[in-house]
This record gives structure tokens, C-alpha cells and sequence, in this order.
């Protein structure tokens, strides 16, 4: 996919409007994970150096078309401004309004109010967007996080300016496109997380592209309910297991090896105090529930990830956040970030999951987008990168 570069985009001396993703974890009025922050740093210097000012526009949570302070970006333009070395000057709104522009120089940067206090964000409603393209020259989309949202600032402000992607929103295209088209063989694809209904999509989708594909965590034990397993107390998805045996059935038809957990770590109750106990897949008892994958499904599942020359991760194996049951996600993780391939993770959790063990640095790329992972990844256009491609209307 083509996407318009910052090369072809003249910046100099004008103003930009750079649609961000800065919706990031906060805690008494502080930025708690400024990962997507750090993301955005190399546009937003790019674009300063080449003697642009800079106007960043970004959501924040879902705060429903209402001014609610719990949202307000000023905890994140007090981090910016940290992070830059320079003042970031906060608007009172979405729109501006103009006059609280006023004044802004080349090489000078501020941060337009959450773009969600305005119901026709999310509305993706024309006269918001123009509204918005209104207070700069040309447009840049760095918001990877959000491409996935129909949203004014998203899908309607590019036809209106000259527009760019910006590097980061250009990296993850580029990497997680490789991955769909070109991945280098084995592809190793590992998922889990609690719902398998978020991740079926994946499933499918990579069944034509993927060699092997290992499911752990809770999404796990719909696909060993739909082999015939008995899974004790464990959660499933009842209203998914004939699509679950589809595409089983589908994957053997493609050639594609699926690995299981052939071992779990039950417990009785799903607490954080719970026991838990090691057993074989087919002896979990009634009462019990899988909330770990097992040391015989870690085994397993290394002998697949330790040849491949890809791998995806997306999903925890457990309840990492849990002493008792992160052991599965730990050693998996351990294993994908000692791995030789070249490794992509993709999802909040698995992110998490890392960052919770300090393993960030041994994978060669870490999504900032959770749900515009996994639509890209099933192969879903995504409206911001389509408005993109799309270009100007003139
Ligand atoms: C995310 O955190 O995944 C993005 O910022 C999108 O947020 P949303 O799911 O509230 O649209």
C-alpha cells in the first residue's frame, strides 16, 4: 500500500496538524506509560527541524462527546513538553479556538484539547473536520492506534489538506504489511488473551499465511471444548464453537499446524489468592478452571518459535497479572524476545506483558495499536490509512 511520505510534503514555515494517538494509561493526574508518546517524537522533530509549527490533535479514553477534566490531555502536554525540551501550549478545545493559536512561530508546538470532548469526532461529522483542518497549512496522520476509527480527525481531515503519513504511522504499515504478504519462513503466529471472538478474525485471515499457529490463554480453551476436550469450569465461548471447528477444520484443509496447550494451570476460583495446580488438558477437574498454560505446553510451543524466522505475538498466555498464573506468558515472552526471527507484538496485554518482565527490547517491533493491529491484521482496511491512499480532494 502507498502511502503518502513526509518527503513529499512541504513544511517549511507552515503550520501542521498532526493527528496523534495519546490515548495513554494515566494515574493522579501523570502519564504512567509514555510508550505512545515516544512513538510519536521522531515526526514531531522531524517536522519541527524542517521549521514547521506543530499543532498535535489527539483522544483521550471515551469521555462521550463531554468536557470531563478525568480526560483532559494536560498531563500529557506537561510529559511532551518534558520529553521535547519545549513549552507545548494546551488549547481550551478540539477547535482551538484559533485565537489560542495565536502568536505560534516556526519550531513551536501545541496540543489541541481532547478531540473526544466534541461529539462530532466520533461522529466523523465534515463541518468538525473542516473546523479542524482549518487551523493549519497540511496535514500529517501518525496515529497508528487510531487509523481503525471513522472518525473527523482521522478519515475526514486528509481530504481536506495536504496530507502525509508520518514515520511511525509508515512503520507499522510497512512491518505488519511484510507480515501479511512477504513473512520470511517459518511464520510463527502466537495468540491468546480471554476472548477468542476478538481474535477468530486473525485466525482466518492468517490461515493462508501463517505455518504454524499456537492459541494460549483463555481463548485456548474454546478451540480444545470444540477437539472434544473436557475443559472443567474453564471460560469459553459456546456461541463460538462451530465456528471454532470451521476453522479447524479449515487450517487442516490449508496445510496450516495449530498448537494447543496440552497442559494447564487450574484453579478453583479465578483470584488472585488461588492455588494453582498443573495438569494435563483431559484432567482438568469439574470444578476447575484453566487460567495458565502449563511447562509441557511452554516446551511445545519453544520447539515451533525457536525455528521460526517470523513470529506475531498477540495475547497473553494467562493471567500474567497474577503471580500464581504468569509463568506461561513469562516463559513464552522469554522465549519470543531470545528468539533468532525477526518478532512483531502487537495488543496492550502482550505489551504489558512485557514491559512487566523487562523484556521490551529483545522484539524488533512493538504495535502501539491494539484493535488497529488486529483489523489490520485480518486484513480489514482501516479508514484513516484509506482517507490517506485516498489523498486531497481538490
Ligand atoms: C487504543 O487505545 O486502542 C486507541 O487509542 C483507540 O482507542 P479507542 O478504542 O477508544 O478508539
Amino acid at each position: 500500500m502507498k502511502l503518502p511520505s513526509l518527503d513529499d510534503l512541504d513544511v517549511n514555515g507552515k503550520r501542521v496538524l498532526v493527528r496523534v494517538d495519546f490515548n495513554v494509561p494515566l494515574k493522579d493526574g501523570k502519564v504512567v506509560d509514555p510508550m505512545r508518546i515516544n512513538a510519536a517524537l521522531p515526526t514531531i522533530r522531524r517536522l519541527l527541524d524542517e521549521g514547521a509549527t506543530v499543532i498535535l490533535c489527539s483522544h483521550l479514553g471515551r469521555p462521550k462527546g463531554q468536557v470531563d477534566p478525568k480526560y483532559s490531555l494536560e498531563p500529557v502536554a506537561r510529559a511532551l513538553a518534558d520529553m521535547l525540551g519545549k513549552a507545548v501550549r494546551l488549547t481550551e478545545a478540539a477547535n482551538g479556538p484559533a485565537e489560542d493559536l495565536e502568536g505560534l512561530a516556526p519550531g513551536d508546538v501545541a496540543l489541541l484539547q481532547n478531540l473526544r470532548y466534541d461529539p462530532r469526532e466520533e461522529a466523523n461529522d465534515p463541518g468538525f473536520a473542516q473546523e479542524l483542518a482549518s487551523l493549519a497549512d497540511a496535514y500529517v496522520c501518525d496515529a497508528f492506534g487510531a487509523v481503525h476509527r471513522a472518525h473527523a480527525s482521522v478519515a475526514g481531515v486528509p481530504a481536506l489538506l495536504p496530507s502525509a503519513a508520518g514515520l511511525l504511522l509508515h512503520k507499522e504499515v510497512e512491518v505488519l504489511s511484510t507480515l501479511l504478504e512477504n513473512p520470511k519462513r517459518p511464520f510463527v503466529v502466537v495468540l491468546g488473551g480471554s476472548k477468542v471472538s476478538d481474535k477468530l478474525g486473525i485466525v482466518k485471515n492468517l490461515l493462508g499465511k501463517a505455518d504454524n499457529i499456537l492459541i494460549g490463554g483463555a481463548m485456548a480453551n474454546t478451540f480444545l471444548a470444540a477437539q472434544g476436550n473436557d475443559i472443567g469450569n474453564s471460560r469459553i465461548e459456546a456461541d463460538r464453537l462451530e465456528e471454532v471447528k470451521g476453522i479447524l477444520k479449515a487450517a487442516e484443509e490449508a496445510g496450516v499446524q495449530m498448537g494447543f496447550p496440552d497442559d494447564v494451570v487450574v484453579a478453583d476460583e479465578f483470584s488472585e489468592d488461588a492455588e494453582g495446580t498443573v495438569v494435563e488438558v483431559g484432567q482438568i477437574p469439574k470444578q476447575s478452571m484453566a487460567l495458565d498454560i502449563g511447562p509441557s505446553s511452554v516446551y511445545r510451543f519453544g520447539e515451533w518459535i525457536r525455528v521460526a524466522s517470523t513470529i506475531l505475538w498477540n495475547g497473553p498466555m494467562g493471567v500474567f497479572e497474577w503471580p500464581a498464573f504468569e509463568a506461561g506468558t513469562r516463559e513464552v515472552a522469554k522465549l519470543i524476545a531470545e528468539a533468532e526471527a525477526f518478532t512483531v507484538v502487537g495488543g496492550g496485554d502482550s505489551a504489558a506483558a512485557l514491559a512487566q518482565f523487562g523484556m521490551e527490547e529483545g522484539v524488533d517491533h512493538l504495535s502501539t495499536g491494539g484493535g488497529a493491529s488486529l483489523e489490520f491484521l485480518e486484513g480489514r482496511p482501516l479508514p484513516g490509512v484509506m482517507a490517506l491512499s485516498q489523498g486531497t480532494k481538490s
